[in-house]
């Protein structure tokens, strides 16, 4: 006890002090900030060591007949900074949550931002509208690999090492001269091989794909491209099974009025071989910028099944026969959009591909 208590009349000097801390303490919380002050405050004021316990404390040395008062006082004043500290505590949350509002304030009247949505490449797009033609009329989709031995891009297709037709493929080499070269195929005519060695005859596939080339880029070739082989090999098949099937093909692709025409061409693995051209999507015949003046665009290679590759997976070119034909979907993609350079569908520039979204 102080020695001003002593001299002081106490319970009067006790009263005197607690009413002190009242005032000190409701002060004190007026000025309080935020939560975190508070806690501060509560802690000083209401805490184990703060002013109010040391009075309490101090109860015990007063006579008897003047403790009452001022335990009373004393709890009273607590009771009340306590529920000060509620209702300071109530306001200062709810400021700052309406603080924390303001800050993630959003006009929900704004437009939204549309997801963009991705879409097909237009090779992608050709490829399958190509390939489910084809289904339709019962072929099997095959896929091959891109990386692919000298034996099927060229031997088994009957072009020998040393024939002069495969400089009409010249490619890039994986692996050279280790008994057997590996490279990475420049048609996908090797699916022809790999898919009659793998099943008997009647077959009837068709196989989209990535084909590299090593060439000098330019409007109209690319090192990089798609090709779509078919094949359909089974008893009695014949150059008119494969006339009336492109050309129903072509039909279906460029609109019912399109025309074909064949015309002889060389590959090692047909026999006889021919292009196919359709009518120019563009002039329906009649001669423009498009074919050059012809009316007629060439979209693809063709033929029957050389006996030579039938026998050399096995089939026999006396019971067997069949066709092929290769095209590329770039060449047909730039004819029909009206595309003049095939750099355009690999250039990755999205205002060309976003035309075809
Ligand atoms: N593979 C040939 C090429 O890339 C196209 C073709 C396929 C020709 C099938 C005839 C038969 O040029």
């Amino acid at each position: 006890m102080s020695r001003l208590a002593r001299l002081c009349g106490r319970e009067e000097f006790m009263q005197e002090r607690l009413e002190r801390i009242r005032e000190k303490a409701l002060a004190d919380l007026a000025r309080v900030q935020n939560t975190v002050e508070l806690e501060g405050w509560r802690v000083a004021y209401l805490g184990k060591k703060g002013p109010l316990n040391e009075i309490l404390r101090e109860v015990g040395r007063l006579p008897a007949e003047e403790r009452p008062a001022v335990g009373q006082a004393s709890n009273r004043i607590k009771a009340e900074l306590e529920e000060a500290l509620g209702r300071r505590e109530e306001e200062l949350k709810t400021a700052e949550l309406r603080e924390a509002m303001e800050a993630e304030r959003i006009d929900v009247t704004l437009p939204g931002r549309p997801p963009s949505v991705g879409f097909l490449h237009p090779i992608t797009e050709t490829v399958n509208q190509v390939v489910s033609i084809f289904a339709s009329m019962g072929y099997q989709v095959v896929e091959g690999p891109e990386v692919e031995l000298d034996y099927y891009n060229f031997e088994a297709l009957n072009i020998p090492a040393d024939h002069p037709a495969r400089d009409m493929w010249d490619t890039f080499y994986i692996r050279q001269g280790e008994g057997q070269d590996v490279l990475l195929r420049t048609h996908t005519s090797p699916m022809q091989i790999r898919t009659m060695e793998r099943m008997a005859p009647p077959v009837r596939v068709v196989v989209p794909g990535r084909c590299y080339r090593y060439e000098a880029q330019d409007a109209s070739h690319e090192s990089q491209f798609f090709q779509i082989e078919g094949l359909a090999v089974d008893e009695g098949i014949t150059m008119a099974d494969l006339k009336g099937t492109l050309a129903t093909f072509a039909r279906r692709m460029f609109g019912p009025d399109t025309r074909v025409r064949f015309r002889c061409d060389y590959f090692p693995f047909v026999e006889p071989g021919a292009e196919m051209s359709v009518t120019c999507v563009a002039c329906h015949g009649v001669g423009c910028r498009v074919c050059k003046g012809t009316g007629w665009l060439e979209i693809m290679g063709a033929g029957m099944v050389h006996p030579k590759v039938l026998a050399g997976v096995g089939y026999d070119p006396e019971r067997y026969s069949g066709f092929a034909f290769g095209m590329g979907p770039e060449r047909i993609a730039m004819v029909r959009y009206g595309i003049d350079d095939i750099r355009l569908f690999y250039g990755n520039d999205l205002r060309f591909l976003r035309q075809f979204a």
